[in-house]
């Protein structure tokens, strides 16, 4: 890590494509290969609650402050021309919350699609919503509608933010999807892992490869469980609210240092064989 002083110094570079930088992101930035970054990066944006108890502050000063981490986190994967990036908002578990606490949150997303629009479309990002959104408050399902609607034609990067998401819940619905197809059509035979793959939510999206989790607990929370199954893991004792460009640049970094083999051997230790068998249909 480089000399403490250096993140407070600001660098001012125009041209940089993460604009105005400090120095301990330049540190990082010479480190990473624009060439490798995922595709697809999902963050478990843990620890506000954690954060606002450190500072006496009442939780929901955590989740407001954990807004601008979720800014900063957007536009960084905008400007890296990162594929997609989704956020887990709201689980189908954080129901059990006090009802004061989840209407805060329902406010603060639907304020965050409001203010932030400006921001989406200059950064040509397309939004998508990841969960059972019909169980949702109606005002939340309209605007995450119109969210949708107004970036459909964006080419960037696609924003999806889990709402009243659940893996499991994910993989039943796909299920039942492709029942209700069946039936419609009358066909049978097995499901294969393309097809259920193309009636999860994050149909036509890649896997996310990197998956950063806050606050240092090491689950996965019923995030993606499908879509997961070979992403690197990067979890971090950074609590929400503090996770800013540089932590985001340093999980980018140790990505790149992770061998990915996907259950087969290193490439340097291959022959020519071909592999025995290909896998997952
Ligand atoms: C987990 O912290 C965080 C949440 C359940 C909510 C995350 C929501 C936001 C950051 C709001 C904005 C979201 C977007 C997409 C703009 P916690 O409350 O579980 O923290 P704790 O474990 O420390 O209690």
């Amino acid at each position: 890590m480089p000399d403490n002083k250096l993140n407070k110094t600001l660098l001012v570079a125009s041209s940089h494509p993460l604009g105005a930088i400090t120095a301990e992101e330049a540190y990082l930035w010479e480190k990473l290969d624009l060439t490798r970054l995922p595709k697809h990066v999902a963050v478990i944006m843990d620890g506000n609650g954690r954060w606002a108890r450190k500072r006496h502050l009442p939780r929901i000063a955590g989740h407001r402050s954990g807004t601008q981490s979720a800014r900063t986190t957007i536009e960084t994967c905008a400007r890296l021309k990162i594929e997609a990036l989704t956020l887990y908002a709201f689980s189908v578990e954080n129901w059990r919350r006090p009802k004061t606490e989840i209407d805060f949150l329902m406010q603060l997303l639907r304020e965050y699609l409001r203010k932030e629009m400006p921001l989406l479309q200059k950064n040509r990002i397309r939004m998508r919503f990841l969960g059972r959104m019909d169980e949702l408050p109606a005002g939340v399902q309209k605007d995450a509608r119109e969210a949708m609607e107004k970036t459909a034609g964006n080419q960037g990067m696609v924003l999806c933010v889990a709402l009243n998401y659940g893996g499991r819940a994910e993989i039943v619905d796909a299920v039942n999807a492709i029942l209700a197809e069946r039936n419609g059509h009358g066909t049978s035979g097995r499901i294969t892992e393309e097809q259920l793959s193309r009636h999860l939510y994050t149909e036509g999206l890649p896997d996310p490869d990197l998956l950063i989790r806050t606050s240092g607990e090491m689950r996965v929370s019923n995030f993606l469980l499908w879509q997961i199954a070979y992403a690197e893991i990067f979890v971090t004792e950074t609590l929400w609210p503090d996770f800013s460009r540089a932590r985001l640049l340093e999980a980018l970094v140790e990505f790149q240092t992770r061998e990915r083999r996907y259950g087969g051997i290193d490439e340097s230790d291959a022959s020519s064989e071909k592999p025995a068998r290909s896998v997952g249909h």
